[in-house]
């Protein structure tokens, strides 16, 4: 049986293909499952793909991939720059951590350059769009066949 990844993603992400679409692109998130799960599959790894806007259903999902995952993959999008309680239950769990975000957070403004994901996180990968969450699938596999 594939390894399960989970990909956890955060509010208003589910309005990606309309949403700014000069800064996020025009591929929308039900086009991202198909990309990561193709990329899991061809790497054995059997893709959890969840979407919320509300802070407590991503706190429940990190919880749950603790009991459930091998590996997880995360873009809190808003809630990167200010969730104490998201950077909490990632910290509490012994899985691999990989942060995504489609932007280069670095290239915008001042309150996105600040992650409380990052301090639990083994690598970020952002800036690439939607093909940053197959190198983020790449990098996981990567990282499980080094453990
Ligand atoms: C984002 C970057 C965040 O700063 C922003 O709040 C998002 C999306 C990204 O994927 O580029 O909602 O995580």
């Amino acid at each position: 049986m594939s390894q399960i990844v989970y990909v956890i993603n955060g509010p208003n992400l589910n309005l990606l293909g309309s949403r700014e679409p000069d800064v996020y692109g025009h591929t929308t998130l039900s086009d991202i499952e198909t990309i990561a799960t193709k990329a899991g599959a061809s790497r054995g790894l059997s893709i959890e793909f969840l979407q919320s806007n509300e802070e407590g259903a991503l706190v429940n999902w990190i919880q749950e991939a603790r009991e459930k995952a091998v590996g997880l993959i995360i873009n809190a999008a808003g809630y990167t720059h200010t969730s104490v309680a998201i950077m909490d239950a990632l910290l509490a769990s012994d899985i691999p951590i990989i942060e995504v975000h489609l932007s280069n957070i670095y290239k915008r403004e001042d309150f996105r350059h600040h992650s409380y994901v990052s301090k639990a996180a083994s690598g970020v990968i952002c800036g690439f769009g939607a093909h940053g969450y197959t190198l983020a699938v790449d990098a996981m596999a990567n990282l499980l066949k080094s453990d």
